[in-house]
């Protein structure tokens, strides 16, 4: 069996024009759009509904907001955070992510709003603990630039060990609830945290109650050595960033010697291997829809849209509209998310031109109808030989009710007959229900 979850890049327009579009252009910024699509996911029987975020609008690509305001790329951006209790209450079983930077924000409010959000959502709330890469965040919130990459992970280690010292301020046993005697907590139960640290000092203890999940469910998503690290000492899931089954197995099995290290076992850690799944009715149906996405990245736009990502991944370092597109791609890959731009300019001999006309090496691509995308997902997870899980994005991060319903209705029954995901949910919290597999 393996895990379902879906990742949405950002509580932002998806696909706002074209014939399955609907209202979303303005219907995007309210809660109707994403409470069908998280309902739609928990009826395909998904463990988890799963946001980006990033407080910024890039302005790299040209040295202007041009590119990003007119196709909407990454941007306007609402904050999930508030999203996630209205999902919460249309839906009873799935886990909601969301994500949250470690420079905006401080550990006591992010230890108080996890907290506080695993009230809201009975036990259902994760949190993508993220650094932020972009110099564009970090200006919104008051830095000159970012931090170096280094530096950024080292904070983000510093960042989770006061938010997990905050959960833990009040010990098991702490609320008492005697109104007898009168006593509503235990003050010896309860302590300060006293954390001193090089970028973040907190007194504590939390002023808030632990939710049902003591600690809610933490996600981490970057793939270099020390994004992996942190994942390995502090994270529940891992987003899981590869192009074949070789390199899952290898990813798998170099995050189980980090766990190790950490004193931690493989199913400690749930790994989400980003998909895409271009179902079509048939064999022949689906192979056409890749054919035609493939050719679009030709296209002017999708070359501005794909030269645009990588400034964007850069960290707001790079402009890729200085180059010329027909000599050999540039190999610096700035501060940003560097796991990414890497796969990508690393091509020896490729030109610029190949790399954004090329394969977009964003995760597995499934492609046929849905029975042949079951056996394809199931063989490929075979190959780590544990319940990992798929993350599933939309192609192109398309996003309408029509492709929630190809994944909820057409493909989620095919693998559920099959006895491939979950076909209920018996654990309480998220993070019961991630680990019933194991
Ligand atoms: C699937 C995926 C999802 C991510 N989601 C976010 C996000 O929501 N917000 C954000 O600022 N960074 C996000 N990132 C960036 C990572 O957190 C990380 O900073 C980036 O991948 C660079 O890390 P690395 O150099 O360790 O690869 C995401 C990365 C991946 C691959």
């Amino acid at each position: 069996m393996f895990k379902l979850g879906w990742f949405v890049n950002g509580f932002s327009p998806k696909t706002w024009s074209g014939p399955w579009a609907g209202p979303q252009k303005t219907e995007w910024s309210g809660a109707d759009f994403w409470v069908d699509h998280a309902r739609a996911l928990e009826r395909g029987g998904f463990d988890v509904f799963f946001m980006e975020d990033t407080a910024m609008l890039e302005d790299t690509y040209g040295g202007s907001l041009e590119t990003t305001l007119k196709f909407a790329e990454m941007g306007p951006k609402n904050d999930p955070m508030p999203l996630m209790p209205l999902l919460a209450q249309a839906t009873s079983h799935i886990g909601l992510v969301s994500t949250i930077s470690t420079i905006q924000y401080h550990p006591y409010m992010a230890a108080r709003l996890g907290a506080t959000l695993d009230h809201l959502t009975g036990g259902r709330i994760g949190l993508n603990v993220v650094t932020s890469v972009s110099h564009r965040v970090a200006q919104n919130y008051g830095y000159d630039s970012h931090l170096p990459h280094a530096e950024r992970y080292a904070m983000a280690q510093e960042w989770m060990g006061a938010v997990g010292a905050l959960w833990d301020s009040w010990e098991p046993g702490a609320l008492v609830l005697d109104e007898d005697e009168p006593r509503f907590a235990d003050h010896t139960k309860v302590h300060p945290v006293d954390f001193v640290g090089t970028y973040f000092k907190t007194r504590g203890p939390l002023n808030t109650v632990p939710g049902p999940q003591g600690h809610p469910v933490i996600a981490q998503a970057g793939g270099s050595a020390p994004g992996r690290d942190l994942a390995a000492k502090s994270a529940d899931v891992m987003l899981g960033l590869v192009n074949s089954p070789e390199e899952m197995v290898a990813f798998r099995a170099d995050m189980d010697r980090r766990l190790a290290s950490y004193g931690r076992a493989p199913e400690d850690l749930h790994i989400f291997f980003m998909a895409h799944a271009y179902i079509g009715e048939t064999q022949a149906d689906g192979q056409e829809r890749f054919d035609r996405v493939q050719r679009r990245r030709f296209e002017p736009d999708e070359i501005e849209k794909r030269l645009w990502t990588m400034s964007y991944a850069s960290g707001g370092e790079i402009d890729y509209s200085r180059f010329d597109l027909h000599a050999p791609v540039p190999t610096e890959i700035g501060n940003g998310e560097t796991t990414t731009l890497k796969a990508l300019v690393e091509q020896p001999g490729k030109t610029l031109y190949d790399v954004v006309t090329g394969p977009a090496r964003f995760g597995f691509d499934f492609v046929g109808s849905a029975d042949s995308i079951a056996e394809q997902m199931n063989d490929v997870m075979a190959h780590t030989g544990r319940p990992d899980g798929f993350l599933i994005q939309g192609i192109e991060d398309e996003l309408t009710r029509r492709s929630m319903a190809e994944i909820a209705d057409g493909l989620c029954p095919v693998l559920k007959k099959r006895g491939y995901i979950r076909t209920g949910y018996s654990g309480r919290t998220f993070r019961e229900n991630l680990s019933l597999f194991d």
